[in-house]
């Protein structure tokens, strides 16, 4: 066994004290919890047959994300690509527009982007936040684009740039305050993929709540889950009412004519994942102080292991830790460290493909500098990062 391998086994070994795993019991990366009201509030839901469109479940969701991130307004969605798709219509994103987005995301965030007929132009991330950088946002800014009549145009290409995406990476938040004024600066709508940073608050304030939309996803592995199910935050009345109406198919209210006033779609969430949803609230604190209690330990761990980097929560924040990662000093290690951990059940898994190196973006965006994303996507792992996971 090489130097590094040993070293990889003793940490394995820990990560496996630490979640009291069994010989051969397999550590997912992030599990859901069910022991609160779930079944209790999804058999009220069964037994008052409202199981799909409309419900009591879906207003109290709605109600219950106001009160805990304090946004003014929550439209429960189908999952978060739909919530993030939505908001994009929202701020007028159109066919052939540009829409700037990080390089270092889930695929989600660009194809809610191809869905408008629009076209990513990638900025670089901050090695801290693993998020979009304002610095490299506000460089490009300056130097491929100019401003003609309250639009920003990028002038390679003439084409307008209507919206930026900064995604908060495994809970932790951009800087979102500076990324806020600089997008204000150039006239340009300020959407949060917050789909992991449910529980991350910036300087006090729930992430999400910055730009004109936050999106977030209820998927079976975020923090809390639906099964599947998103929301879009926001704090304008008129917009609240017509993300509402986009979401359900754009049905003018009526007791009983169908009158469709434009293009809708079908991204409600169904009563019984608001079900779901209002029995994991309920949870979320308790969750969020689990899952820092985790890398608290993770912390002490690494801080013995010099050639492993935990990332540890930026400043100005409180992270949700959604996914706990670790850098390493090369792909090599990563690798060796990858095959070892996943071959023992703990499952490990490296950062996603970097999206300009995909096929259907690679010739279809507009590129920038993005060395830190090469570099933080070559070397970085996520280690299982549930607060406590269901034994079979
Ligand atoms: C960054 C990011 N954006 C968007 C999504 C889309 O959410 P959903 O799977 O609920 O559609 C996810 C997660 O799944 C995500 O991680």
């Amino acid at each position: 066994m090489s130097q590094h391998l040993n070293e990889y086994q003793t940490v394995i070994d820990s990560i496996r004290r630490i979640f009291d795993a069994k010989e051969n019991e397999f550590i997912p990366l992030h599990a859901p919890n069910f022991n609160g009201n779930e079944k209790k509030y999804l058999n009220e839901c069964i037994d008052s047959t409202f199981v799909s469109s409309v419900g009591p479940f879906v207003d109290r969701a709605e109600q219950d994300l106001c009160t805990y991130t304090g946004s003014n307004y929550a439209i429960a969605c189908a999952n978060g690509t739909s919530a993030l798709h939505i908001a994009l219509k929202l701020c007028n994103v159109e066919q052939g527009d540009l829409v700037i987005t990080q390089p270092f995301s889930f695929i989600a965030t660009v194809n809610a982007i191809s869905y408008c007929g629009a076209i990513p132009v990638f900025v670089d991330i901050d090695e801290s936040t693993l998020s979009l950088s304002p610095q490299k946002l506000k460089s490009f800014l300056i130097t491929e684009c100019t401003i003609e009549n309250q639009t920003c145009i990028h002038k390679t290409t003439g084409k307008k740039i209507k919206a930026c995406v900064p995604m908060h990476t495994f809970g932790f938040c951009a800087e979102i305050d500076e990324i806020k004024t600089i997008c204000n600066e150039y006239f340009i709508d300020l959407i949060e993929d917050a789909a992991e940073s449910l529980g991350t608050f910036y300087k006090g304030k729930h992430s999400g709540n910055f730009g004109k939309f936050g999106t977030v996803s209820f998927n079976g592995n975020k923090t809390i889950t639906s099964g599947g199910g998103g929301v879009i935050l926001c704090q304008d009345e008129q917009l609240a009412k017509m993300a509402k109406h986009l979401t359900t198919q754009a049905k003018v209210p009526h007791a009983w004519e169908f009158f469709h006033d434009q293009i809708g779609y079908n991204y409600r969430m169904p009563n019984i994942n608001a079900a779901l949803l209002c029995a994991q609230l309920e949870q979320i604190n308790t969750f969020i102080d689990q899952k820092r209690q985790l890398a608290k330990k993770y912390k002490e761990l690494f801080s013995k292991y010099p050639g492993i980097q935990f990332l540890d929560e930026p400043e100005n924040q409180k992270s949700n830790y959604w996914l706990c990662s670790i850098l390493f000093p090369n792909k090599e290690q990563r690798d060796e460290f990858l095959g070892l951990a996943n071959s023992q059940k703990t499952m490990c898994r490296p950062g996603w493909e970097l999206l300009f190196t995909l096929p259907m973006f690679e010739k279809n965006c507009v590129m920038t500098q993005c060395d830190v994303a090469i570099d933080i996507q070559s070397r970085l792992v996520n280690i299982p990062s549930s607060p406590y996971f269901a034994r079979l």
